[in-house]
């Protein structure tokens, strides 16, 4: 573990949710009355670690431009983004030698760059899967002939069927591209067999692990293992250290040759007007000025989750997933969707989806928000196909919906809740969510909610938020955005 450039090395488990920024914040309901958040919507961002923003606090007097600068910071923060650009490849076991770091935005831009960088021919396949967020699915539909996985009812993905893609597809298939755990059901995919299979039909393996990340240890594995892990990719605002930067790692050769996806300042060692010399990776891949306190705050949030050590860290989400599951089910009326049985919960992380009969999923989120003050959220969750299979429609529904929602009427807009664990949550919040789950079951609903038909939102009419009260540095429009629809029209 690389730990050079921070001093604080003896973190433990039990001080990382006193570490979380906002902890204590309580947050008003319907009622009149305050309450502690509970925010279980880690799967979309987490809180930020405050040592991470105390150490990016120290960091910015030194603040400055990397590379080039000749001064006193700019040596320094050149060094320190270099470092983080180590301690990111660290963390999921890059080869130093062989594998480039290369800092971006988040997942989604490392994704539209895999797909960008790559010399495509004609005939090129992509597999991925009907479990992908579209982050990983978009991107590669523009530059190849994309094959979906299907899932099970489950939502576990179909081995059978990829092993058919790769034999029918042998020679064509350039990139098995698939999420290290789901967004949706929190399944863990076998990457390292995955990629044996990818690598025995001459593909290599790009995986996700937006979600993985954060809950799981990583290892790429050596070059020469056929469970090498060849690209992944990873957001540092879903593991406490939400400030604007994303990781790719993967071979230095891929990257080492061909135009940048992008270009500008920084790609280059020297440009004449008629012809330009690239410089290697990474630089030559993070055109423009780069996030260097980000780079910080990744390091910073890298270093605490290996100081407390991801096998703690995932057998508390584990214990946190069993429990909230075994609570779940004594909801009337509540389905799970994905894995619930105790013996599959070991290759699920912290995401659980679900719904209640009878009770729209857009309802049940607004109601745990405004009458329970707990943070979850609603929907596709950027996963639409996936998420019609695990309901499972039809492709008759599925095109009604479409043409509804294209007509701008949402009222039927497809989804489920879901509430996501990071490493602090406890089973004191776990208890929070069932015992409002339990009173909308029960049909213990304190307001009277409307729908939106243009958003597919449900509300308390008449309720509003005054931000300003928490927050009095900017200016906020009336929530929901039903109140500005319905003015509008
Ligand atoms: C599985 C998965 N992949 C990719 C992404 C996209 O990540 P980002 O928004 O950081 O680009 C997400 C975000 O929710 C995700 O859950």
């Amino acid at each position: 573990m690389n730990t050079s450039f921070n001093h604080h090395c003896n973190w433990k488990f039990d001080e990382l949710r006193e570490n979380i920024m906002g902890i204590d914040t309580e947050v008003p309901l319907l009622d009149g009355s305050r309450v502690p958040y509970v925010f279980l919507d880690n799967g979309a961002s987490t809180p930020s670690f405050r040592h991470v923003f105390e150490v990016m606090q120290e960091f910015m007097p030194f603040y400055s431009g990397v590379h080039r600068g000749t001064g006193f910071k700019s040596i320094l923060a050149t060094q320190v983004f270099d470092e983080a650009h180590r301690i990111a490849g660290d963390f999921v076991g890059a080869d130093p030698e062989r594998d480039t770091v290369i800092f971006v935005k988040n997942t989604t831009e490392a994704v539209n760059k895999m797909a960008k960088r790559c010399d495509w021919r004609d005939s090129d396949v992509v597999i991925t899967t009907m479990m992908e967020h579209h982050s990983d699915d978009l991107p590669w539909r523009l530059h190849a002939n994309v094959i979906h996985i299907g899932v099970d009812d489950r939502g576990y993905l179909d081995m059978t069927a990829l092993r058919d893609a790769f034999e029918a597809n042998s020679g064509h298939v350039r990139f098995l591209a698939l999420t290290g755990a789901s967004n949706i059901t929190g399944i863990v995919n076998p990457i390292h067999k995955l990629a044996e299979m990818a690598h025995a039909y001459g593909a290599k393996i790009f995986v996700d692990a937006a979600q993985l990340a954060p809950h799981r240890r990583i290892s790429m594995l050596p070059h020469d293992n056929p469970g090498h892990v060849d690209f992944i990719a990873y957001s540092a605002h879903k593991m406490y250290a939400p400030y604007g930067i994303g990781v790719l790692v993967g071979s230095r050769d891929y990257f080492a040759s061909g135009d940048p996806d992008m270009v500008g300042g920084g790609v280059v060692d020297i440009v004449e007007t008629d012809q330009v010399a690239w410089s290697a990776p990474p630089a030559r891949e993070e055109a423009g000025s780069p996030n260097v306190p980000g780079a910080v705050a990744l390091a910073t949030a890298i270093h605490m989750l290996q100081a407390v050590g991801m096998e703690q860290i995932a057998a508390h989400e584990h214990e946190l997933v069993r429990y909230a599951i075994a609570r779940m089910k004594e909801v009337p009326g509540l389905r799970i969707y994905g894995p619930v049985e105790d013996d599959e919960l070991n290759e699920k992380v912290g995401v659980i989806s679900f719904d209640l009969e009878d009770v729209p999923h857009a309802k049940v989120a607004a109601i745990l928000s405004v009458e329970a003050g707990i943070g979850a959220r609603n929907g596709c969750f950027c996963a639409h196909p996936y998420v019609k299979r695990l309901l499972q429609f039809d492709e008759e529904k599925a095109q009604e919906i479409t043409q509804e929602i294209l007509d701008g009427d949402r009222s039927n807009l497809p989804g489920m809740v879901r509430a996501s664990f990071g490493c602090y949550n406890t089973v004191a919040d776990v208890d929070r969510l069932i015992e409002a789950l339990q009173r909308i079951a029960a049909g213990d609903i304190k307001g009277d909610y409307e729908l939106d038909p243009r958003s597919g939102t449900w509300w308390p009419i008449d309720f509003d938020y005054d931000f300003r009260e928490y927050f009095p540095h900017f200016a906020f429009r009336p929530t929901p955005t039903m109140t500005e629809f319905n003015e509008a029209s």
